[in-house]
Formats: C-alpha cells, structure tokens, sequence
C-alpha cells in the first residue's frame, strides 16, 4: 500500500485532533487552541473529510448558559444553602431575622432571597409572635435541591443543553416544589441564574480511520499547479503531486452586448409570422375613434369609449375620416345595419365622436385600417398581415398590467377561410413559440361573429393561460369596405408582454421595461 499523503496543513490539523481529549469539538474553539485561521482550518477539515479523516457536521443548539449571577451562586452557593448550613452548623434553632443576618455574611437582598427560598420550602418557619420577626428551623438535615444539582451540572460545562434539561432527573429533592425540569427552567429563568441560547455549533470529530491513521507515516505533499522546468530539472517532479484540474467548474461570466430580450423576441414572433407568409404592417399611434371603434363596430357608447380606458387627445383634436361613401357606409352599419342583414345598433351615429382623437386602444384599428385599403383598391387575396406594435390603455400600473404596451395582431382575408383555418393558423403560431397546446373558447368582440379566446398550456406552470382574442370579422365590419361572403376575414389580437412574461418565466410586467441589470445581463436569449 503506498503511503499516505496530505497537505502540511491537513498533517497539522490532524495532529491537532488526535490531540485532544475531547471530541467532537467545536471548529472555533479548535481554531483558537491551534492558533489557525478559521476559514483555513475548514478548508483543511473539508479535504480530511473527504478523505474520510474526519467528520464535520452542525448541530442547532438550544442551551441554557449561567449568568454572572448564576455564576457566583455556583460558586457561593445559594443564599439559602448559605443560610440553612449556618443554622445547621451552629445548631441554631431559632434566631431573631436581623440578628441572624448580621451572623450571616450575604448582602441584604440575597439574605432576604435566601430567608424566602427557605420559608418555601419549609426549611423554616417565621413568626413574630415574640415581638420580633423571629425564624424557627423546621429540619434537621438540608439535602441537595434540585436547583443545585443543575448548577454542579452546569458549572462544570458552563451550560446544559435544553433538551439534557429535560431529561434530568431531579427526584432527589423531594422536600421541595421545584421537581420538574420546566419548573426548574421556570425558577431558573426568575433568578437570572441562567439564560437561554440557540446557536449553530460547527463540530468536528476524527472518524476511526482517522483516529488510527499514524501521523508519522504520512508523507508531506506539495501539490504543484503545473510542471516548471525547475521542478523536471531537479527531479523534484516525483515527490509532488499535481492539483488536478476542475473541469466542471464554472468560468467566469461575461455579459456582453445584446439586443433587449424584448426586441428579440418581438424579432422571433416577426420572423414566425413572416415565414407563415404574411406581411408586417405598421399604422399610426395616433389613431381615430373611427378605426378604432366605429370601423369596427364599436357602438358609440361602447363604455371602452369611456376616458378611463381610453387616452384623448386635445391636439390634434379633429380627424381626417376616408372618402364620404365609406363613412357613410360605416354610419349606416351603426344605425340600420346597412346591407349586412343586421339591424345595427340603432340611433344616430355621430360623426363628430368619429372624429375624436385617441391613442389607439388595440392594433386592429391597424389592422382595419390596411383591410379598408385592401377592400378599396381590391387588392388580389388572400391577403395576410400582421403587427407588432404599441396600443395604449388608461389603466392603473402594476404588476400585470402597463399603461403602455404591445400586441401581436394579424387578419387573413381570403374566400371561404373558416375557424378551422384560424384555429389551424394559431396553433401553429404558438407551437413555434414552444406552446403545443391550445384551446378555444367562445369569446365576445363587437366585431367578430364567432369569436374565439385562445388558451395555451404552459408546460413549466402545468396550467393554461388566456393568450389571445379572436374570430372571423363580422359583415358589419368588412362590408362597408366591399369584403363580402364568400371573402372572409380572420382576425386575432394578443398581448405581447404576457407572451414574454411566460417565454422568459417573468413574474413582473413591469420589469420588462424597467430593465433590471441582472434580468438583462442572465436572461437566456
Ligand atoms: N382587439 C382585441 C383585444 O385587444 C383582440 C382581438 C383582435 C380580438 C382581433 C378579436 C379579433 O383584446
């Protein structure tokens, strides 16, 4: 068997414990005696430990440590034990309270103690029949109390651990009250003789091997990073070991310049849609109330209208609409239903409400507005596009919800397009974003019939989340531009910063554009 072979460091440590009379012991204490940096002698136990030298475990300690008062009565002993050893040596059987206090060497407050202790365990009796406060002793012997035996226990560790506490038994006494441990705590904690104490205790110990290995049999190694000419020169190369390389350890990381993970995967829904075929469009920020709602068959007094939900605009104040016949067209849809079939909403529609200005609520005022253009110029179908972009919402910031924030929007005009096909259209969009699954159920939106909502299952949080709306635009909707049946629309709107809080396991919304350093620097793109 080749010799065994450590470190100096690990020698010495090993020594040390094989030195000592008392194991396990506490690493600090270790640290002190053999006067050696604490961090090094850890280091020093880990290798000993590994090599199966020694042991080193924590241990949660709950104790009860003498006070300086606790001390001093360990010392002293207790004023009771002072007072009845005086009347039992001195066969004093009865004495007047000062008088005997003045034989008694205590200070006054702790003769009174002692005087009461006693009284309670009927060690004595007082009486001031006599005129004076007089005290009778009532024994003739004075065994050791509970109290006591607690104190010899504890002054020869300086603490006893509460669950040893529990366990002790303190029947000897049984003159007195105090037999139980919780009453001794109790009794313990009011004299202030000791106080209690949770710590965490670092021990170490030497196993078996460890106790038998032959320190004089180790052999000192030096252990080298790496072969110098000097080492291979010498011949010194054979006598000391090479520290082997950590190749699972971890470099350092190094964060260098990248996109914003919000623009990346923006970039990545881009590219999804792009290679389903369609185009990418942009619409104005500053939108009408027209696009907004009416082209899409918003009722005027639809209560998204409401300021609270929607920004207005004091300037500019008035919109530009499209060419007389279109809005007319649109009016009409409101009012009677047009040529759709429907009845409409009824009343008077207003172009002035039409014409109001607003920071666009959603991207379908986009959407609408490239499909107005496409029914207009009549433009070759099937027409695919979609946006990316930002809509604005009147509402309260916090942790799930922006003032400001971004959908992901599209519409597929082509003849005879049904569900299945939108259905179709956004699995394989959320597929690509890594979602497999989905689910649709009915849905309500003003300008769609049916309308769908779109679920997604999230395989990290094993559960759905609502991701998106949609449906096939309704007649009231596209007719006014000249899409008409067979020529239909398929529509679908979501948010974008959900989809990223799922994608990049966020738990914040606003964080997404707050951009914490270390969100940023970690996140994987
Ligand atoms: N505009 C809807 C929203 O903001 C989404 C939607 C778009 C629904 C298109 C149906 C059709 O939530």
């Amino acid at each position: 068997m080749s010799p065994v072979s450590l470190k100096d460091i690990e020698i010495r440590v090993l020594k040390g414990l094989q030195g000592q009379i008392k194991l396990p012991m506490e690493a600090k204490d270790l640290a002190t005696i053999m006067g050696l940096d604490y961090a090094v002698l850890m280091t020093a136990v880990y290798e000993l430990q590994n090599q199966g030298y020694a042991t080193f475990a924590e241990q949660e300690v709950d104790e009860y440590q003498l006070t300086d008062e606790g001390k001093k009565y360990a010392q002293t002993g207790l004023p009771e034990r002072i007072i009845i050893k005086y009347l039992l040596s001195h066969q004093l059987k009865e004495s007047p309270l000062n008088e005997l206090q003045k034989k008694v060497n205590l200070e006054q407050n702790l003769f009174f103690i002692g005087i009461g202790n006693l009284k309670k365990m009927r060690w004595i009796q007082t009486s001031k029949a006599t005129g004076e406060e007089t005290i009778y002793l009532s024994v003739q012997e004075a065994p050791q109390i509970p109290l006591e035996q607690l104190l010899a226990t504890m002054i020869e560790t300086g603490g006893i651990f509460a669950n040893q506490l529990e366990k002790m038994d303190f029947s000897t006494g049984d003159r007195v009250r105090d037999v139980d441990a919780n009453k001794i705590v109790e009794v313990v904690r009011k004299r202030k003789i000791a106080k209690q104490v949770k710590y965490t205790r670092r021990l170490v110990n030497l196993t078996e091997k460890g106790k038998k290995l032959d320190i004089n049999k180790v052999v000192a190694k030096t252990e080298v990073t790496r072969l110098t000419p000097d080492l291979l020169q010498s011949g010194e190369w054979k006598n000391v070991s090479l520290k082997p390389f950590n190749v699972a350890a971890r470099g350092p990381s190094l964060f260098g310049g990248k996109l914003h993970p919000v623009t990346l995967l923006i970039n990545k829904v881009r590219e999804v849609f792009l290679s389903m075929g369609f185009t990418e469009i942009r619409g104005p920020i500053v939108e009408s109330a027209f696009y907004n709602f009416d082209a899409l068959f918003q009722p005027q007094d639809h209560p998204a209208r409401e300021m609270h939900d929607t920004f207005y605009l004091d300037n500019p104040k008035v919109a530009k609409l499209p060419p007389e016949e279109y809005v007319r067209a649109v009016a009409q849809t409101h009012e009677t239903g047009g040529s759709t079939g429907s009845i409409g909403w009824g009343g008077k529609w207003s172009e002035a409400i039409a014409r109001q200005i607003i920071l666009r609520t959603h991207t379908t005022a986009t959407t609408i507005r490239r499909l107005s253009e496409i029914g207009r110029n009549k433009e070759p179908l099937p027409a695919r596009v979609f946006s990316i972009d930002r809509v604005f919402r009147n509402e309260k910031v916090d942790f799930k919800h922006l003032a400001e924030f971004t959908q992901i929007e599209g519409i597929v005009i082509d003849k005879g397009v049904t569900l299945s096909d939108l259905r179709g259209l956004l699995t394989s969009f959320f597929t690509r974003m890594g979602f497999s699954k989905i689910l649709t159920r009915p849905g309500y939106y003003p300008y769609t019939e049916p309308s769908l909502t779109v679920a997604v299952y999230s395989e990290d949080h094993k559960r759905w989340f609502e991701m998106a709306g949609s449906g096939i635009f309704r007649p009231e909707v596209t007719e006014p531009w000249g899409i008409k049946d067979p020529e239909r629309v398929l529509a679908w709107g979501m948010g974008f910063e959900r989809l990223a809080m799922l994608y990049y396991e966020y738990k914040d919304i606003r964080d997404l554009y707050r951009n914490p350093l270390s969100w940023l620097r970690e996140v994987p793109v």
